[in-house]
């Protein structure tokens, strides 16, 4: 199993990202100067320039991913639940979901009675997790209001250079992080690898960790829709098509300098890239760019269909092309 699909089946939903953050602190042993975790959770890797006096430059991906949250725990051991991070009820029926402590549930709904057809979004508060068990006593032996569930779904490679995985958000962003910080050598940048906790559940992560570096310029690396899908809604990012350069989405305008700079580089490599407007959804760039007295910041994507899904896709093409500019930013600065 390689590194990418073992990075999208571990556990790790906002809050609870410690098994996400222990592969990554051992991917990197070795590779960067220093390594800390802060008081929110988030990984600091920081690899030093060449040279004193540099720019501080902040790339980050974050490591947590959606899950479920226990609520309520009914007489005949069926739980229920609420969301951890923005989920879709209509692609989760049906699906398993994993506790940390390895207790494997089915997503059950009850029938719609109400109405004659069946709603086409339907609601969370009709749905429980049926762990396998007969009456509240043995559901609480293993599952405790409070707990939290991620998705269970194996990642595997989806025709021949596709990979399809649960928490590909934003997984693939940290894999993208790890190998820029093993490939890059000579640094001219003062460079933080920034690994974040609680993306999914308000960006929350990223605003300690800027905060504390307090970087010139920041990168960071997530997922983003793609418009190549039957009916999808109209945009022009593709999968395969090459890493996005983030212009905008609904919390962030991309640094021209930073932008600007992404797009020659990506020209110098011959890497394939595509400019990306997503109209709905932002990333950590959006609370970094804001902190203190302000930070240039960009963003690349890997386009990822069925993103917030057991399911979600994308192309090895694209992220070798993502890795690949990463390093350059490292080794050539943003200035
Ligand atoms: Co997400
Ligand atoms: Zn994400």
């Amino acid at each position: 199993m390689g590194l990418i699909e073992e990075l999208c089946n571990a556990y790790g939903p906002a809050g609870r990202e410690h098994r996400v953050r222990k592969m990554i602190e051992k991917e990197l042993k070795g590779h960067c100067a220093e390594m800390e975790t802060d008081r929110l959770g988030n990984l600091i890797a920081h690899k030093p320039a060449v040279s004193k006096g540099a720019e501080k430059i902040m790339l980050c991906a974050h490591m947590d991913e959606i899950g479920l949250i226990v609520t309520h725990i009914d007489m005949k051991g069926f739980i229920r639940f609420t969301g951890l991070g923005g989920i879709f009820t209509e692609r989760i029926l049906g699906h398993r979901v994993i506790f940390e402590n390895g207790t494997i549930g089915i997503i059950g709904m009850e029938p719609d009675k109400d109405s004659a057809k069946p709603s086409p979004k339907p609601r969370m508060e009709k749905m429980y997790i049926d762990v396998g068990t007969r009456d509240l006593e043995s559901t609480k032996k293993i599952v405790e209001i409070g707990d939290i569930a991620s998705f269970h779904q194996i990642a595997i490679r989806l025709g021949k250079k596709r990979i399809s995985a649960k928490a590909l958000d934003d997984r693939i962003g940290c894999y993208c992080l790890i190998e820029a910080a093993r490939r890059v050598k000579k640094p001219k940048c003062d460079v933080y690898f920034v690994f974040t906790v609680q993306e999914e559940v308000g960006l929350r992560g990223a605003r300690t960790g800027a905060y504390s570096i307090d970087p010139t310029y920041a990168i960071a690396v997530d997922v983003t829709d793609t418009g190549d899908t039957p009916e999808a809604h109209k945009m022009q990012v593709a999968i395969g098509g090459g890493v996005a350069v983030k212009v905008k989405d609904s919390g962030f305008i991309a640094n021209p300098v930073v932008k600007e700079k992404l797009v020659e580089y990506a020209e110098a490599l011959s890497l394939p890239y595509q400019m990306e407007i997503l109209e709905h959804g932002s990333t950590d760039a959006a609370v970094i760019q804001l902190v203190r007295a302000g930070v240039m910041s960009g963003v690349l994507s890997i386009p990822t269909r069925y993103i917030h899904t057991t399911s979600e896709v994308c192309d090895l093409g694209d992220v070798e092309a993502a890795v690949k500019l990463l390093v350059r930013v490292c080794e050539k600065g943003l200035s």
